[in-house]
């Protein structure tokens, strides 16, 4: 049987917690879930472990401070390898990513991805109560890392997502310094690159009802700055690649 575990991170998430983990948990008997607390001042962290005391499937990670969704996320992934999940989602804890459509992430991975992305961008997906605002920065964030990437996936900021223990192996997740949602661009973008199959489901996301987004201009800046600097990167790699084909050809070919 497949071994699931769905990684919810938070910080001062006490109004949306306690809902999502009875969506959750009522929806699929078959996962377990890892909350990943940033020692919220709110006590998002000792609501999720009362819970977890009578609660087998629930599991939590206390964390020392406020250090970041990937910081979050990468110790989360540390946890379920350790514990010999075989795949291992990212959900978050404001309810914005239903619990009820999991199974369409979790299907893409049984039909061979290894990466599936809950998208809202793709044909089908959609964003419910977003102001204008949120949805430009998403749709440009996007736009913009296709074009200084070349990655081809619709929703790459995206924080719904199914990952194979295959998949968090390949990628060097000892690499990775994003610390806030830049993220998500960064595993995808290392997923793509170590050839791993990347599938996008699309999926209904319904902006938070209660509490705030941690979504900040620093969020924003780092973001920009590290997909910049990939992506020039990644242009001076290939550049480099189309000023050396003789010297390719020379040693590959046969001596005679
Ligand atoms: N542990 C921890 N530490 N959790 C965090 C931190 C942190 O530093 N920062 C945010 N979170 C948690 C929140 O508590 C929530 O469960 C989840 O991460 C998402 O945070 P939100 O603040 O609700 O994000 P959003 O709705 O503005 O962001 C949307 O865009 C992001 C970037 O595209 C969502 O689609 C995210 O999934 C996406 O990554
Ligand atoms: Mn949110």
């Amino acid at each position: 049987m497949t071994r699931t575990l769905v990684c919810v991170p938070t910080y001062d998430e006490i109004e949306s917690l306690p809902r999502l983990l009875d969506r959750l948990l009522s929806a699929h008997d078959d996962v377990d879930v890892l909350v990943v607390d940033d020692s919220s001042p709110d006590g998002t962290g000792e609501y999720a472990a009362a819970r977890a005391a009578d609660e087998p499937r629930l599991h939590v990670l206390h964390r020392a401070g406020k250090q970041g969704l990937g910081a979050a996320y990468l110790a989360a992934f540390d946890w379920g390898l350790q514990h010999g999940y075989d795949v291992v989602c990212e959900m978050d804890a404001d309810g914005s990513h239903s619990p009820e459509q999991l199974h369409r992430l979790l299907a893409a991975v049984a039909e061979g991805a290894d990466l599936a992305i809950g998208s809202r961008w793709v044909s089908g997906g959609e964003v419910v109560n977003w102001p204008s605002s949120r949805r430009l920065l998403s749709r440009g964030g996007n736009a913009y890392t296709r074009l200084a990437l070349g990655l081809a996936v619709n929703d790459a900021t995206a924080g719904y997502r199914a990952f194979t223990a295959h998949a968090l192996r390949t990628i060097p997740l000892a690499d990775v310094a994003s610390a806030g949602y830049c993220f998500q661009v960064d595993l995808a973008w290392r997923a793509d690159r170590a050839g791993l199959r990347i599938v996008e489901v699309p999926i209904t996301f319904v902006e938070r009802e209660a509490g705030a987004s941690k979504m900040s201009s620093g969020i924003v800046r780092e973001a920009l700055w590290r997909v910049t600097v990939w992506g020039a990167r990644h242009r001076a790699r290939q550049l480099a690649g189309l000023l050396r084909p003789r010297d390719r050809v020379t040693r590959t070919a046969p001596r005679g």
